[in-house]
């Protein structure tokens, strides 16, 4: 079998500092995001540990203290973006202990965490050995429950950034699934879907799945 293609997209400081900008300035579709993960982690107990895997510059991580999570851990790829995440931590007067890690080989025990919250990663990998070995990972460290965001490809966005991919070719930095695609990876690893949920049915293309141990 051949290795998988790794994805690694480590933002050097100068493009973390941008990503954490750009994001923070759309503040619709920041809401919308908190608002979509909020909805998928409604029944996830407060106190149980939560993985926020890629915490990026601590965006969601922030904001899934503001939703109650006590026992939260943030890991990236990245150290730049560790960096601004602890800052923003800080700023926000919160001590949530970060991590460098690799999603493709995370440096976590099994079941090391009762929750996993995989935010805006998934949808980066360019092909399914690497979304399964992500998922297995995930899986791999997950007690109880992996939430998981993917971009639906049957959704408007998506189908216009398909149609403008013809007239304009770049590389492709988006990757869509359909829902069935991306519950199969998980329940190959032993995770059944208990609901998969949409920021804006077939109209955005964010989507998240949630799946539990069986
Ligand atoms: C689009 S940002 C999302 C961050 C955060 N979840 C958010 O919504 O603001 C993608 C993040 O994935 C991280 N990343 C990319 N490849 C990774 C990998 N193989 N393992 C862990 N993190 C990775 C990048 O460093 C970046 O911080």
């Amino acid at each position: 079998m051949t290795a998988p293609t790794a994805y690694r997209k480590i933002y050097d400081p100068a493009q973390a500092a941008h990503y954490s900008v750009a994001k923070e300035a759309a503040r619709a579709t920041h809401r919308g995001e908190v608002a979509l993960a909020a909805r998928a982690l409604r029944d996830v107990p407060r106190h149980e540990t939560l993985l926020d895997l890629p915490c990026g510059a601590g965006r969601m991580t922030v904001e899934l203290a503001r939703l109650g999570f006590t026992a939260l851990v943030a890991a990236d790829v990245s150290p730049a973006m560790l960096e601004l995440a602890q800052a923003r931590l800080r700023a926000a007067g919160l001590a949530v202990p970060l991590t460098l890690a690799d999603a493709e080989r995370l440096p976590f025990p099994d079941q090391a965490f009762d929750n996993v919250f995989c935010f805006r990663l998934f949808h980066h990998f360019p092909d399914d050995r690497l979304r399964r070995q992500v998922a297995h990972e995930l899986c791999r460290v997950a007690r109880r429950r992996v939430v998981v965001s993917y971009l639906d490809r049957r959704a408007f966005t998506a189908r216009k950034r398909q149609l403008q991919s013809w007239w304009r070719p770049r590389k492709a930095s988006k990757f869509t699934q359909s829902p069935d695609e991306m519950a199969s990876f998980f329940r190959d690893c032993g995770f059944a879907p208990v609901a998969d949920l949409a920021r804006l049915p077939y109209w955005h293309s964010l989507r998240i799945l949630v799946a539990d141990r069986t």
